[in-house]
């Protein structure tokens, strides 16, 4: 099944201005139960907010698992009360059939979590599921056919679902080429890569796991600072990406300070694409 993105492995989630305004944004959409378009470049955090907000990291295993249920199930199930939102990622060239079967028993599942989360829960299976989740969330939707974009838009029209497309810069032009879907859209959201005094602070991470001391008001330290801002533009997985190779030359050179030359000799063994 290709529902979700494949497990990654847990990494520490920082909780960055723009996961906020990511998080205020998907709030509006589901409150408002409109379409929201977000966009922004590869790399700068969408798909992360994204199964952050709607707990997916918690509840993708259970949900695509389905097997037997634990006790501690219960934490999933108050995670998805809370979110009450679908992250789906259609597979490249997927047709609408699949899209439909996938989306379709995601919901139909978090429905069934959620409910187990209300107080008033019955067993009984008898008791007719109501409908629970608020929110659809779709990421890497320019892979979404024609067709299969009317069929989300037709989906949140009949089921009231808010429903938020995450996709690369101009992909929501295109979207503009669909009338009936575009006239729908309440929002449109600019993920943006990070600022200077976030990056600073997730460099501090870095800096830290490489068992140093990052200092700001350090000449050496703030040049090294500027040169990852250049050089990454504030994209965290160029971020991640420099590091990697930051680190393998700290340890080859046996190098204690991150200095603007470690930096710039890390930068040529990348390729950087355009962000
Ligand atoms: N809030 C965050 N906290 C920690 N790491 C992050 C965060 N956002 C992004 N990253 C890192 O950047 C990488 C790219 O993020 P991702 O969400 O896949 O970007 P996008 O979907 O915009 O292409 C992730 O794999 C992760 O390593
Ligand atoms: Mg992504």
């Amino acid at each position: 099944m290709t529902v979700g993105s494949p497990p990654r492995k847990p990494k520490k989630f920082i909780v960055t201005k723009e996961h906020k305004r990511f998080a205020e944004f998907a709030n509006a959409v589901r409150r408002e139960r409109y379409i929201g378009i977000c966009y922004g470049p590869a790399g700068v955090g969408k798909t992360l907010s994204a199964r952050r907000y709607s707990q997916w990291d918690k509840a993708e295993a259970l949900l695509t698992g389905w097997g037997p249920r634990d006790p501690s199930d219960s934490l999933i199930y108050d995670a998805l009360n809370r979110s009450r939102a679908v992250f789906y990622t259609p597979s490249v060239r997927a047709g609408l059939c699949e899209f439909r079967k996938e989306v379709l028993l995601m919901i139909g599942r978090v429905d069934i979590c959620v409910a187990q989360a209300q107080p008033d829960h019955t067993t009984s299976i008898t008791a007719k599921i109501k409908r629970y989740v608020e929110l659809l969330i779709i990421d890497e939707a320019e892979r979404l056919s024609a067709i299969t974009l009317e069929y989300v838009r037709d989906l949140s029209d009949r089921t009231g679902i808010g429903l938020i497309l995450i996709g690369m810069p101009g992909f929501e032009k295109r979207l503009s080429r669909y009338p009936q879907l575009y006239s729908r859209v309440g929002f449109a959201h600019h993920y943006r890569p990070l600022r200077s005094d976030e990056l600073a602070f997730v460099l501090s991470n870095h800096w830290k796991k490489l068992g140093l001391h990052l200092d700001q008001t350090d000449f050496t330290d703030s040049q090294a600072i500027a040169s990852v801002a250049r050089i990454t533009g504030g994209n965290f997985r160029l971020v991640q990406r420099l590091f990697v190779q930051i680190n393998r030359i700290m340890k080859i050179n046996q190098l204690t300070a991150i200095t603007d030359e470690v930096v710039e000799a890390a930068r040529s063994t990348l390729v950087i694409g355009a962000t």
